[in-house]
């Protein structure tokens, strides 16, 4: 059976990738140096699977260590590599940060590419790389615009790492998969999101606020020229995000993909609110939101959701989840956060 490093593995969509490829037969390492992320969560991918998964805790910006992993591994079949630093606020304050991590890390992976002929490459990235997008729905051929912060820049020149890296190593397929909002948890509520500090993003702060760990959501901005006044973006359940890399290193297994780097959209196509999303979990949840409006975000872009044709066709891929069970399971995932006491030590070792 293929063997897949997975870098960032001990993430929220590595994680749930990690039992995708597992239930789909795939060998996996993982590589995570937890300066993001809990190793904890393994015991859940573990208690999904069955399966105890191999943890290499390294930084991939020291070179050495990344290539001592190939080393012991000379079989590595595909890389699926989401490793990298991506709150966008945080990007701004310390930019040097952000593109040292983000791209001395797939530089170093990309040498251990080149140096062990690894034929199949999957990268994380992202629709930030659009930035504030002239129409709301936008496709690969959309062109990138200017991105709102050093972590949008990030990935797009991770892309344009990856695409010039390709040309000059024809023996290495790439996919570029750009996410949009990736939300909810595995339906076995083993494994979800673990937010470090206080959640930027709007679902772990809805379920946090839901919970009474904090005291109230503000919308920020209900001023917008969209239909009820606050952004709009594509949600998508982080199990269809990850089914959908285990379909792409089949794809690329298979020998269906087209060659050269291939950018594919990962959303649902379904543009939905902020005030709407908060509607969806007070219905799912039976709770009810304490919520304010409150003012703009800078850098928030207004309206953005996915053509996702491509990946559809290419892939085969299918959206399982609508917004009602994204909602459902990232409230289950909170609750079981606050109930069971072990989980909640590992957050608690993550936060301190
Ligand atoms: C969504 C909407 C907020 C919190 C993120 C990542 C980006 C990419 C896509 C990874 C916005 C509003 C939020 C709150 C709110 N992911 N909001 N109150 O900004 O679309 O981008 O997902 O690659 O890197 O940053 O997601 O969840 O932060 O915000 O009103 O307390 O919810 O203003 O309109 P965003 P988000």
């Amino acid at each position: 059976m293929a063997k897949i490093l997975v870098t960032g593995g001990c993430g929220y969509i590595g994680s749930h990738t990690l039992v995708d490829l597992i239930e789909n037969g795939y060998d996996v390492l993982c590589v995570d140096n937890n300066s993001r992320s809990n190793a904890g969560i393994l015991q859940g991918v573990e208690r999904i699977t069955g399966k105890k998964v191999k943890h290499y805790k390294v930084d991939l910006c020291s070179f050495d260590d990344t290539h001592a992993i190939f080393q012991e591994n000379t079989d590595i079949a595909g890389i699926i590599h989401f490793a990298a630093y991506k709150a966008v606020g945080e990007s701004v304050e310390k930019p040097l940060m952000y593109f040292e991590n983000n791209l001395v890390s797939l530089i170093n992976l990309l040498k251990c590419v080149q140096e062990f002929q690894t034929p199949w490459f999957v990268f994380s990235s992202s629709c930030t790389v659009y930035g504030n997008p002239d129409e709301q729905m936008v496709t690969e051929e959309t062109p990138p615009k200017p991105a709102a912060s050093p972590y949008g820049y990030t990935k797009q020149m991770g892309e344009q790492i990856l695409s010039e890296f390709q040309k000059s190593n024809p023996a290495t397929s790439v996919i570029l998969l750009r996410y949009f909002n990736p939300v909810g948890a595995h339906p076995s509520i083993e494994i979800g999101e673990l937010p470090i500090g206080k959640p930027m993003n709007l679902v772990p702060a809805i379920t946090q606020t839901a919970i009474g760990k904090l005291p109230q959501l503000s919308v920020h901005g209900s001023d917008y020229p969209t239909r009820d006044g606050s952004c709009i973006r594509d949600y998508i359940h982080v199990s269809d995000i990850s089914h959908a890399h285990t379909l792409a290193i089949r794809y690329l297994e298979e020998g269906r993909n087209l060659g050269g780097c291939e950018v594919l959209n990962l959303g649902t196509g379904n543009g939905v609110s902020v005030l709407e999303a908060i509607h969806a979990f007070e219905k799912v949840s039976g709770q009810k939101l304490n919520y304010s409006m409150g003012p703009r975000r800078p850098g928030d872009v207004v309206a953005i959701y996915a053509n996702n044709d491509r990946a559809r066709t290419r892939l085969g891929w299918e959206i399982k989840y609508g917004l009602d069970e994204m909602m459902d399971t990232a409230w289950k995932w909170e609750v079981r956060l606050k109930e069971d006491k072990q989980l909640f030590a590992m957050v608690d070792a993550q936060l301190n």
